[in-house]
């Protein structure tokens, strides 16, 4: 018997090739910040950039999680992290330029910033999160952080998904909340040394 191959429909639908095309765009104007940084501190200002669309089985699962049909519309103008960018930089005034350049482009609709680098979450997590809406009309969650508070994040997410933590759990917690607050002084001390460098 013939195997028929049925392949489920996208749940960005039509709209998957512009979104691709879009994000890409996004990436395009990011490396030309990143360029324009880079002739001016004489340093890349990014460590890594990573750039993602949400998988169809994450964007599925966080509209049952949000309690919204799974659908299109959901997925484009309901949910705005389809695209998902994530910038480290290794210098905290890096993280806050390359902040500025975007917003300061007029490209983009600034739907929401939070800044968990001034104002860090009650567990310690740090970074910013900016949601801008593209000349496309898509939206994009972009991320900004430095390396450490990159670290501190992968680890921290590697342990809420681990299997339960049992009784150790507060003092595991109150111990990364440490590590990410020694983290964030070490970032303000390497910020002192790198502009001690700079003025020399
Ligand atoms: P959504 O409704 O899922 O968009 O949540 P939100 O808008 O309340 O989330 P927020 O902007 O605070 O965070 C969005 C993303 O930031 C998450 O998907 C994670 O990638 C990252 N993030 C936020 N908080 C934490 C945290 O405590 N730990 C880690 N590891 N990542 C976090
Ligand atoms: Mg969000």
């Amino acid at each position: 018997m013939k195997e028929v191959e049925i392949k489920e429909e996208s749940i960005y639908g039509d709209k998957k090739e512009l979104l691709e095309k879009s994000s890409q765009e996004l990436s395009d104007h990011i490396a030309q910040i990143r360029e324009m940084m880079c002739q001016s501190l004489g340093m890349d200002p990014v460590e890594h950039y990573l750039t993602r669309i949400k998988s169809e089985e994450s964007m599925r699962e966080k509209c049952i999680r949000k309690g919204l049909p799974v659908n299109q519309h959901s997925a484009l103008e309901l949910i705005h992290d389809a695209i998902g960018v994530r910038i480290v930089c290794a210098f905290v005034d890096d993280v806050f330029a390359i902040r500025d350049h975007l917003a300061e482009s007029g490209k983009y609709v600034i739907l929401e910033e939070k800044d968990y680098i001034r104002h860090a979450k009650p567990n310690g997590y740090r970074s910013y999160h900016m949601i801008i809406k593209l000349p496309e009309g898509f939206y994009a969650e972009i991320q900004l952080r430095t390396i450490s508070m990159d670290t501190w994040a992968a680890l921290e997410h590697h342990l809420k998904y681990k299997k339960e933590i049992g009784s150790g759990t507060e003092l595991i917690v109150n111990e990364l909340k440490r590590c990410a607050d020694e983290l964030a002084s070490t970032d303000l001390s390497m910020q002192t040394i790198r502009d001690m460098i700079l003025e020399q």
